[in-house]
């Protein structure tokens, strides 16, 4: 008797995961339809924890006097697929509208008005900063190694996204950046960015832009920029937390590493090499 009974659980669970799913795809669609498309719309896209924020801070000190009087940096890009998700109807925006999203490249179709700032971190980077993030706020107690393997088995992880957008099948308008270019590289990648973009540099205070951008100013204002804990006990301070490249190298224990090497040789190089950073 106690076998059907798991049995239905099951079955009732696994519907309840795909009613669950359908239901924040079409929250998401329909927000969307709400938001629309303006010719200069600027999407600033990641695989999470590759610099987002940093890429927000940019832009928004680019496109406007870069004052810090918002309340949070989402009030100026926003991320729309949370803000769906949490029932927030789109804000009104100034233009050019800058919008922060994690999405799948095959989320957006060809006829796809907006261009694109891809924000490409060294994979291994990008797991250390994830799994910080997920003991900070989430698993206090995840070990990395446990955290490596979820990271890797997901359905789309880092490969497949990063794949998908590099290979860039519909043609869509996509500057492709180094994190550790913005980082290492600060004038030469925001020069990328201005020329992209086609913004007037005259109108541009380049010395407000690179200070406002430096981790150590972020953090002094780190409410406006990271997420909210869902407890109250949970740290809230490590959102901007090193901006260091190279972290993942030596964390990642040996066996991983290589794994990870030899997927990264074959998978994105190939594609990597061909796109002009
Ligand atoms: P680390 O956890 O490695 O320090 P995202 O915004 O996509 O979530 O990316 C977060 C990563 O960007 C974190 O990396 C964070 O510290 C780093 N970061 C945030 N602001 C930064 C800045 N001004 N300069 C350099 N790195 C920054």
């Amino acid at each position: 008797m106690n076998k059907i009974i798991n049995y239905t659980i099951k079955k009732l669970d696994n519907h309840q995961k795909k009613v669950k799913k359908a239901v924040i795809k079409l929250k998401y669609l329909k927000y969307q339809n709400e938001f629309g498309e303006q010719d200069d719309d600027i999407y600033i896209v990641t695989y999470p924890k590759s610099g987002t924020t940093l890429m927000q801070m940019i832009l928004y000190q680019l496109t406007t006097d870069g004052n810090m009087d918002f309340e949070h940096i989402y009030d100026v890009p926003p991320w729309i697929k949370n803000d769906s998700l949490l029932g927030i109807p789109p804000r009104k925006l100034k233009s050019p509208r800058l919008i922060k999203s994690h999405d799948l490249y095959k989320e957006f179709p060809a006829t796809t008005k907006e261009k694109f700032i891809y924000i490409h971190r060294d994979g291994k980077d990008c797991a250390v900063s994830n799994w910080y993030q997920e003991i900070n706020y989430r698993t206090t107690d995840l070990e990395f190694e446990k955290y490596i393997l979820k990271f890797l088995n997901k359905q789309y992880n880092w490969f497949t996204f990063t794949m998908d957008w590099f290979e860039n099948k519909r043609n869509l308008p996509i500057l492709y950046l180094h994190y550790e270019d913005l980082i290492n590289k600060f004038e030469y990648s925001i020069n990328k960015v201005v020329n992209f973009l086609q913004l007037s540099s005259e109108n541009i205070d380049m010395k407000r832009v690179y200070n406002r951008t430096r981790i150590e100013f972020m953090k002094k204002y780190e409410t406006k920029f990271g997420d909210k804990p869902s407890k109250a006990d949970k740290i809230y301070t490590e959102f901007i937390r090193k901006g260091k490249t190279g972290e993942g190298k030596k964390k990642f224990p040996e066996n991983f590493s290589k794994a990870f090497d030899i997927a990264y040789k074959k998978n994105i190089l190939p594609i990597e090499n061909k796109i002009s950073f």
